[in-house]
């Protein structure tokens, strides 16, 4: 019995640090963050991806802020009643007291497209339209 437990002890020991060991190499989406692609909405609906850009090591904070623009942790992202507020319009509107950052263009074009231009620890990102935009169907465009 005593053994047994033992070699529970030592496997689980193995999985939690080739488990960490993985983390570092193949960070995926950290708890949190969507797991999947997702489609930022909008007059030009956009793909984003969290799995990809925490494989690049960036921080939540490098994209989310709260409303004195301090960057957001992980941890006070978990810790938010509501996931809705971490989108980007509902402060980036008519509202927002900077104008140049009102409009979903400039703010989103500032972010994504600053880094994907100037790169990131040496990798750039696409910068084509359609790299981001994803085509909406023709019975949507056409009615
Ligand atoms: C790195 C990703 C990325 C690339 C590349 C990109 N965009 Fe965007 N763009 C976005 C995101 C994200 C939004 C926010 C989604 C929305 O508001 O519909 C956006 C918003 C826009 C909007 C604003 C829609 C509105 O509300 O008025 C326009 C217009 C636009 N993009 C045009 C372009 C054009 C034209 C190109 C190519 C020259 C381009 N984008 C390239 C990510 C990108
Ligand atoms: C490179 C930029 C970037 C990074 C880094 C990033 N995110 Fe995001 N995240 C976004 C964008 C853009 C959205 C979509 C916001 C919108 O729809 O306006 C989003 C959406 C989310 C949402 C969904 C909010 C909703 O609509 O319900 C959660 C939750 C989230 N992120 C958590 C995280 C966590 C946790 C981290 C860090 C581990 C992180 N994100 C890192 C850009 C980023
Ligand atoms: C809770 C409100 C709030 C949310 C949500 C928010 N922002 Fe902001 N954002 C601000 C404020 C406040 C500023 C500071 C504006 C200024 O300096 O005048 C700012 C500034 C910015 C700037 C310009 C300064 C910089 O950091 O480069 C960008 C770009 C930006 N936000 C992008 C985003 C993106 C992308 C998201 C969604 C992932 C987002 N913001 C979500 C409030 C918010
Ligand atoms: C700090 C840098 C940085 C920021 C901010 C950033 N990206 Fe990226 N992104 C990259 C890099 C680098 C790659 C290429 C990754 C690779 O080749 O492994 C990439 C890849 C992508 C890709 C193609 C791969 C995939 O995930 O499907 C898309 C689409 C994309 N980014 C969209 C966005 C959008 C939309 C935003 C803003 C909400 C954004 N990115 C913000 C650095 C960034």
């Amino acid at each position: 019995m005593k053994k047994r437990r033992m070699f529970f002890g030592v496997a689980a020991a193995a999985v939690l640090g080739i488990g960490l060991g993985m983390g570092m190499v193949f960070a995926g989406p950290p708890a949190g963050a969507p797991e999947n692609e997702i489609i930022i909405e909008g007059k030009k609906p956009a793909r984003f991806n969290h799995a990809t850009h925490s494989a690049l090591g960036l921080e939540c904070g490098v994209c989310h802020h709260d409303g004195e623009h301090s960057p957001l942790a992980a941890e006070s992202i978990a810790a938010l009643a509501d996931p809705a507020e971490l989108r980007c319009v509902s402060c980036h509107n008519d509202a927002h007291p900077n104008t140049e950052m009102q409009k979903p263009k400039d703010v989103f074009h500032a972010r994504c497209q600053t880094c994907h231009k100037e790169g990131y620890q040496g990798k750039t990102g696409p910068t084509k339209c359609t790299d981001c935009h994803i085509r909406q169907s023709k019975t949507l465009e056409g009615c």
